[in-house]
């Protein structure tokens, strides 16, 4: 038998050797196309090389493309598990030529592979054109042979084959297997054409046009071929089966689904396993991709199909969680071909393992609720929109779901009923909202939510990629376009934008599209916390509702707000293992030039704590670990450990990031939805700038990292030289110089007060009276001074020296020091019942435009603003003595 792997491999080799390149699957999630939900197709990830938008070093090429064809346009998940060709994955192979050869050469490649290098008989063959193309109904009579009643005319779609709505397209040429007269149906355009006897196995593709969105069709720059087959279909065909699940990938996961729940996988269990199977090939595959479950977008259908295949699970009676226990079998499978199954598993594992267990606790009251609910209908009943929305809103049970499990009683559900609960719900939801406060500006993001949804965020895997502009708000208003010159609020519905929330700036960057768009996105914000609003300035170009346009985020601004994210992370930590537990986040920026994160610290951080903590993330910074995003909810969150913020609102899921390396654990494991540095030794560098008060019982550190932490430090150094150059120093011996030098300071200072204090007791006073001895004033002794420069605290001191040489008399003394004059008097305890010093101090500070003064009777002080003055005031001071 040949394997299915073999088959796939073949069938690239074979165009390899006609000069085609092989170029590997591209991921799931189309970079290309934002109006598509996933690949669908082998020909989406060339699209823009069949209009001519993009060019690439070859013009022909072979690949095997992963498609999943579940949510957006083509949905196959309702089939799956009940009919033997349907999957929500598969494997596309096929050949392309751009511009190259064209229908001739397409055709003699298909039948020589089929026929010649796979050796598959030519009767068992039939094909189809579209109905006017003589030229591929004479290429296939030529080279294959084939009688004209097995080269079937079609006129309907099914032989003209288009993307999407919009896109490359063109007629198509269809090859058929028959697999025996055992099976019951008949050739395509025949009336039991719906039978299950003539397979389709490989569409040829003859494009030829670019479908526009108005309905015009413009001619594609060159008639190219795009190829299409089924890697499921041939491999059938190939291994002598008619059923796809027959095939060896599947009878191995099918097998293995079997063992595990210990049931048969046939009869009544035979689309539960089938389900499992297919699902868990899908399921793997998204993840690996980066899709991880959610409540919207490409993530809730994951979540449908994780669920639909877990309730197939819980149906064969499996007592514990079931599908992450297959991913070994995938992956031995199909990680030959897909390495990213390989390097995926332990996500894979956990995803399913947590979704299975979470969706566990409420599945069986879900089907509890169903049952009882459908107890009294009979085969053809429907069942009323809103249980369906109950078990959706409670139970977490998907629509389709419900649809899948109702499938076997032969009961339907009202979905009108459920849209309109859901509507009901959404309304609710409108009221209740307390929003920014801002109601105008609140109503119109409320309406371009409910009109278009959530914007996809794309931004943790990739900074760039197409988004398709679901509105544009300028002025506060919805308008349906924008040109050069215009400042725009542009809604996308997907985005590798960050929009600013949980402290993280939004991004800035670029936006184009290849009709001549240019601008530039200045920030992007984050209304009703789902939508990512880019501000953006238009520089050239228009853009439009509709429009698909090209988003490309500053990297290297992004990355260095990863690397203070990251930090962040690392510094939260740090200061919980250093200062204790009772630290906690009440507030953090993370921005692109710089860090800020507040946290719960009644003291200040001693320099060496500060030290400790920058010493702790920079060794976890070098440590180089990975960091690791898990999706959980937030309970499982918690009880792993991670610091959940007090206060904050958590959705159903949350994401727990882990970074660092401590005994046994983790460093840091945080609930967060930002963007963080895939490996810590990206942050490069820690260092914090300043540390200081919030408030009570509330610090701040401010830190860098990076480019910015060495700009800083590198500023400090040269700052450091500079200081040495000024030394006459080297810059190592700049602290002991500077110590040197307040040291001698010090010490000329004691010397100048020393000298002033000789001075002042030595005489020269400078305009008063001569000092070398006292007066007579009246019959009271008198020596007063004014001194320059003398320092206030010194007077007291030196009028009681005075008062000593006197022996029996009054002393005043006034120092002048920057214009500002002190002036203390002293009186001996003899003269004290004579004269107050109070009194005669207030008589001098008068003098010096002062007020007031005082002290005791034989010692007082004061001090006034004139200190041109001071002679005066040892004059008054003298009067006031004769008074
Ligand atoms: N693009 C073509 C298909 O998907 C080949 O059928």
């Amino acid at each position: 038998m040949t394997s299915t792997n073999d088959i796939r491999r073949s069938f690239l080799d074979y165009f390899a050797s006609q000069g085609h390149t092989t170029v590997p699957s591209a991921p799931l999630v189309p970079h290309n196309d934002p109006t598509l939900m996933f690949v669908n197709a082998g020909m989406v990830p060339f699209k823009n090389v069949f209009t001519g938008l993009e060019k690439r070093g070859y013009v022909t090429a072979t690949s095997s493309q992963k498609c999943v064809r579940a949510g957006g346009k083509h949905n196959d998940l309702d089939n799956v598990g009940y009919t033997a060709r349907h999957h929500t994955f598969f494997e596309m192979l096929g050949n392309f030529s751009f511009g190259d050869y064209f229908k001739e050469q397409a055709i003699h490649h298909a039948w020589t592979l089929i026929t010649k290098e796979w050796g598959v008989s030519p009767d068992r063959l039939t094909v189809t054109v579209y109905h006017d193309d003589d030229e591929a109904f004479g290429h296939w009579k030529k080279i294959a042979g084939l009688p004209d009643e097995r080269i079937i005319r079609i006129a309907t779609s099914d032989n003209f084959w288009s993307m999407g709505d919009t896109g490359p397209c063109g007629p198509c040429s269809e090859i058929f297997y028959d697999h025996g007269d055992h099976i019951w149906g008949g050739p395509p355009g025949s009336p039991e054409e719906d039978g299950d006897r003539f397979v389709e196995i490989w569409n040829l593709v003859f494009m030829q046009y670019d479908q526009q969105p108005g309905g015009e069709r413009l001619a594609l720059p060159k008639p190219s071929i795009d190829t299409g087959m089924g890697l499921e279909r041939i491999a059938a065909v190939l291994q002598g089966v008619h059923d796809n699940y027959d095939t060896d990938t599947f009878k191995a996961l099918i097998e293995e689904s079997g063992e595990l729940t210990k049931t048969a996988i046939t009869g009544d269990n035979q689309a539960s396993h089938r389900v499992i199977a297919d699902h868990l090939r899908s399921s793997g595959f998204l993840i690996a991709d980066g899709v991880l479950p959610a409540n919207e977008g490409r993530g809730y259908v994951l979540r449908r199909i994780m669920r639909r295949a877990m309730r197939h699970a819980h149906l064969l009676g499996a007592a514990e969680p079931l599908m992450h226990r297959l991913v070994g079998g995938l992956v031995a499978e199909m990680g030959g071909a897909y390495p990213e199954l390989i390097r995926a598993q332990p996500l894979i594992q956990e995803t399913l393992l947590r979704e299975e267990t979470r969706f566990r606790q409420t599945l069986e009251k879900g089907l509890r609720l169903l049952d009882e609910a459908t107890a009294c209908m009979k085969e053809g009943d429907t069942l009323p929109g809103d249980t369906a929305f109950k078990l959706y809103d409670t139970f977490g049970f998907p629509y389709d779901l419900t649809e899948d499990a109702l499938r076997a009683g032969g009961l339907s559900v009202d979905r009108a009923g459920f849209d309109a609960a859901m509507a009901q719900q959404k309304a609710a939801a409108r009221a209740a909202w307390k929003g920014s406060g801002d109601k105008a500006s609140d109503e119109i993001w409320f309406d371009i939510a409910e009109n278009a949804g959530s914007t996809e965020f794309t931004g943790y895997t990739s900074t760039q990629g197409e988004g398709q502009v679901v509105a544009l708000v300028c002025d506060g208003k919805s308008v349906d376009r924008a040109a050069a010159g215009d400042n725009v609020t542009i809604i996308t519905n997907q985005t590798p934008f960050y929009g600013e929330s949980g402290g993280q700036m939004g991004d800035a960057g670029t936006i184009s599209s290849p009709e001549g768009l240019a601008g530039l996105v200045i920030d992007t914000a984050k209304p009703l916390g789902r939508l990512h609003a880019h501000q953006a300035e238009i520089g050239s170009g228009t853009v439009a509702v509709g429009d698909t346009i090209h988003l490309s985020v500053d990297v290297e601004r992004r990355n260095r707000i990863r690397a203070n994210h990251s930090a962040t992370h690392l510094l939260h930590a740090a200061l919980r293992e250093r200062l204790g537990g009772h630290v906690t986040q009440k507030g953090s920026l993370v921005a692109a030039d710089r860090l800020r994160f507040d946290f719960s610290q009644p003291d200040a951080l001693t320099p060496e704590q500060i030290a400790k903590v920058e010493a702790d993330v920079n060794a976890q910074i070098r440590g180089n670990d990975a960091v690791t995003t898990r999706l959980m909810t937030p309970d499982d969150a918690i009880e792993a450990g991670a610091m959940a913020l007090f206060g904050e609102k958590y959705g159903d899921e949350v994401r727990v990031l882990s970074m660092g390396q401590a005994t046994d654990k983790h460093y840091s494991v945080e609930l967060c939805g930002g963007t963080h540095v895939s490996a810590l030794g990206d942050i490069g560098l820690f260092k914090i700038v300043s540390e200081s008060a919030v408030s009570s019982g509330i610090r701040r550190i401010e830190a860098l990292t990076g480019e910015a932490a060495r700009l800083w430090l590198s500023d400090r150094e040269d700052k450091l030289k500079a200081a040495a150059a000024v030394l006459k120093t080297a810059p190592d011996d700049v602290p002991a110089r500077i110590a040197a030098l307040v040291e001698e300071r010090r010490k000329l200072e004691r010397e100048l007060a020393d000298a002033k204090k000789a001075l002042a007791l030595g005489g020269g006073a400078k305009g008063g009276p001569d000092a070398s001895g006292p007066e007579q004033i009246g019959n009271v002794g008198f020596l007063g001074q004014v001194i320059e420069g003398l320092d206030p605290k010194e007077l007291r001191g030196l009028v009681d020296e005075n008062k000593k040489k006197l022996g029996s008399g009054v002393s005043a003394l006034v120092a002048v020091v920057d214009g500002r004059a002190s002036i203390a008097v002293g009186v001996t305890d003899d003269l004290i019942a004579r004269h107050s010093a109070v009194e005669l101090v207030r008589a001098g500070v008068e003098a010096l435009g002062g007020k007031g003064g005082g002290g005791r009777p034989d010692m007082a002080q004061g001090g006034g603003p004139d200190g041109g003055k001071a002679a005066a005031a040892i004059e008054a001071v003298k009067a006031a003595l004769v008074k």
